[in-house]
């Protein structure tokens, strides 16, 4: 029996998730859908549900990256990640009309106190029969930090952003333990709904936070939402370490991911977790066709629309540096950058002896932030993921679409019926939550 491996879906809602083709590509919303009403997103969340995915992920943010040439105007005129709607919203429709398959998601530390996310996330998993999960960032760039009332030289300071998070966690996780199981006791004669005993204040008193308790919505059906988290750098991964069940995590070799693997597994034991508490997802762009020659002509046609300015502007909003001021023709060694320089660091680690060029970097983060793009037949495909899983040591992959809904379509019906018939995904959902699907495997 081969070692199964988990599927989620990416987005990043409402027009450009990875790809910067994605709002112009011709087979992109196509009528009836439109990307600013609820129906298209309910559909894929449906369509991802017929594929058993273990969950529909949308990352977030709250402004418009404005590094590239010190403007918005570049990520606007781009569609780079901008409009992004808020998630948490979306996602509730989505799950109204789904039932077994989880949303995860990406709330800030920044952005929302911990009381009031420790709030939406549980009534999320109340009103979901425990399918949230939660993707916790720190906000990286500046456009965020500048909407949020935040001091800028303050937020920058990485590790300490880091630590503010660790504290935050810790606020929400009394939070969510503040009711007991059997709080709720409904005794109509005795005229008790809950029995106040067994609700707790928390009074918590640390460095940033102060908050009493306790929270003024019950323990959820999960008890806490399932923690996912992305960070690259040693103090991100440490996070991660600790708190996280999830790691989305994106490299663009295979020896990357491997590499990333062993790193935030190993650090595990530290924190008195197993390597199976942490599960460890690749993004990737899958083009699949009926034949070979289909699913080329497909990946020809999305990398014919590539704009390497609208790379350049997202790449300068994930890293927050302006890479106009840079050569296109050379390789961005040694740059450090506020942002999120994993990236670089990736981007400079490449298995080919030519290091690529800031022209080449530009066309890979264009055509899908230098997820892998994964181009064949549903047994291509298949194969693709089952050897990258043997090498890497799992734990399954975050799809990244290029248009919609075709893009999810096309991988539930044709790769994921492939991967089922070899056992590598999950046939049908265990009765339980987010969290106990899983953990399952
Ligand atoms: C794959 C991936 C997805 C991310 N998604 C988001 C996101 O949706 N919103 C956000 O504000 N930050 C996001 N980030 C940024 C991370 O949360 C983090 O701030 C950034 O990677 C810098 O952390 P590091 O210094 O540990 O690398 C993402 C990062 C990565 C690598």
């Amino acid at each position: 029996m081969p070692k199964r491996f988990h599927l989620g879906q990416y987005t990043m809602m409402p027009v450009t998730h990875h790809s910067m083709v994605t709002w112009k590509h011709p087979m992109h919303m196509q009528h009836p859908w439109r990307f600013d009403r609820p129906e298209i997103w309910q559909h894929v969340a449906k369509v991802c549900e017929r594929g058993k995915f273990d969950f529909f992920f949308s990352a977030d943010t709250e402004g418009i990256y404005a590094d590239y040439q010190q403007s918005y105007k570049p990520a606007v005129r781009f569609a780079a990640q901008a409009p992004c709607y808020d998630v948490s919203t979306m996602m509730a429709w989505q799950a109204a009309v789904t039932s077994k398959i989880g949303y995860v998601f990406t709330a800030s530390v920044a952005a929302l106190p911990p009381y009031l996310l420790a709030r939406r996330l549980s009534t999320w998993d109340h009103m979901s029969a425990g399918r949230a999960g939660v993707n916790i960032v720190t906000a990286f760039h500046l456009s965020s930090v500048r909407n949020l009332s935040i001091d800028d030289a303050d937020h920058f300071a990485h590790d300490r952003r880091y630590d503010r998070a660790d504290e935050y966690m810790e606020v929400m996780y009394q939070l969510w333990d503040s009711w007991d199981e059997d709080a709720i006791v409904m005794d109509v004669e005795g005229d008790m709904f809950a029995d106040p005993e067994k609700v707790h204040p928390i009074d918590f008193d640390g460095e940033w936070f102060k908050v009493a308790g306790p929270l003024n919505v019950d323990r959820s059906p999960q008890g806490k939402p399932l923690i996912v988290q992305a960070g690259q750098s040693k103090r991100g991964q440490a996070f991660a370490a600790r708190h996280a069940e999830v790691v989305f995590t994106i490299q663009h070799e295979v020896a990357g991911m491997k590499r990333y693997y062993d790193s935030v597994k190993g650090q595990l034991a530290q924190h008195g977790r197993s390597a199976d508490d942490l599960k460890v997802l690749y993004g990737v762009q899958p083009i699949v066709g009926e034949t070979e020659e289909i699913a080329q002509a497909k990946a020809d046609m999305h990398n014919a629309m590539l704009n390497p300015e609208a790379g350049l502007t997202i790449l300068s909003g994930h890293l927050g540096y302006d890479l106009s001021q840079e050569d296109i023709n050379a390789t961005v060694d040694g740059l450090k950058v506020p942002g999120i320089q994993g990236l670089v660091d990736m981007y400079m680690t490449s298995a080919t002896s030519t290091k690529m060029t800031l022209g080449d970097i530009a066309k890979a983060h264009a055509r899908g932030v230098s997820v892998p793009q994964i181009v064949g037949t549903p047994e291509q495909i298949a194969d693709w993921m089952a050897e990258t899983m043997e090498v890497v040591g799992g734990d399954g992959y975050l799809l990244s679409p290029v248009y919609l809904p075709g893009s999810i379509e096309e991988f539930v019906d044709l790769v994921v019926p492939e991967l089922q018939r070899r056992g590598l995904v999950r046939d049908e959902y265990i009765d339980g939550t987010l969290r106990d699907n899983l953990m399952a495997f």
